[in-house]
């Protein structure tokens, strides 16, 4: 049986002092769950939002990590650097770094080796634009995004990762995907996985990312391959996110 997992990716959201009051209602409605529970914040919170979380259920994350260990890359923050923080999950790939900042699927798959290097979790986001759906290359996209991780990293390093599949068309858009529409996608991602390692997709969590709000996500979570979510807007609100981790 898989756990479920709903992080929130508060992207370039908020201030010190919002991390503070975000970050602390959020723990303060924690309850006895089944349900794991982490948060992506800005890089330079961690260090704050490591102290808060320290203790509690909720987990700490980054929204990126560099694809290299150390050195002269001007602007990077190294994984060594993000587990002084005690951060446990790194999100890679992310959509918005894949449009804006030209990560590529290779770059990705470094930054998710650089991750695993330093016993952080990677959240490999994965999923298709607009375009890409209405010409049916759903499937092709996501195959080309987990093959380049594959051929890095090799299979057996999705024993310690998560996929977030997060369809670009329903990122901060308001359009989230139907329960059936995310189902079809996560089936496939997990079969692409089962045909390598049985074990291993059985185990995988697979979150769902794009829209989702405490309106939508029970019906997203009841599907059977969709483990939790990747939540962007509906997290920068104490009492949605935790609407949303209290649907699982
Ligand atoms: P929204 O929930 O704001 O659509 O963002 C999803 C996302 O990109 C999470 O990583």
């Amino acid at each position: 049986m898989r756990q479920s997992l709903v992080v929130g990716n508060w992207k370039m959201n908020g201030t010190l002092a919002g991390a503070e009051s975000l970050a602390k209602g959020i723990i303060a409605g924690l309850s006895e769950g089944s349900a794991a529970i982490a948060i992506c914040v800005p890089y330079v919170h961690i260090p704050s939002v490591s102290a808060w979380v320290k203790g509690t259920e909720l987990a700490l994350g980054a929204q990126n990590v560099a694809d290299k260990s150390s050195g002269a890359f001007t602007g990077e923050i190294s994984a060594a650097m993000l587990t002084e923080f005690d951060c446990k999950y790194a999100i890679v790939g992310h959509s918005e770094r894949r449009t804006y900042y030209g990560d590529t699927n290779e770059s990705v798959a470094a930054r998710f080796c650089q991750a695993q290097e330093q016993n952080i979790i990677p959240i490999l986001c994965v999923g298709e634009t607009l375009e890409q759906r209405e010409q049916d290359q759903t499937f092709a996209v996501i195959d080309a995004q987990l093959d380049a991780v594959v051929n890095m990293a090799g299979i057996a390093s999705f024993g310690s990762a998560v996929i977030a599949y997060e369809p670009v068309w329903a990122i901060g858009t308001g359009k989230t995907a139907t329960d059936e529409q995310a189902q079809e996608v996560h089936q496939y991602i997990r079969q692409y996985i089962a045909a390598k390692d049985q074990v291993i997709a059985d185990k995988i969590q697979i979150l769902y990312g794009g829209s989702a709000k405490p309106d939508n996500a029970k019906g997203l979570f009841a599907m059977p391959d969709i483990d939790g979510g990747l939540i962007g807007g509906a997290s920068l609100d104490a009492e949605s996110f935790l609407k949303i981790y209290h649907s699982i």
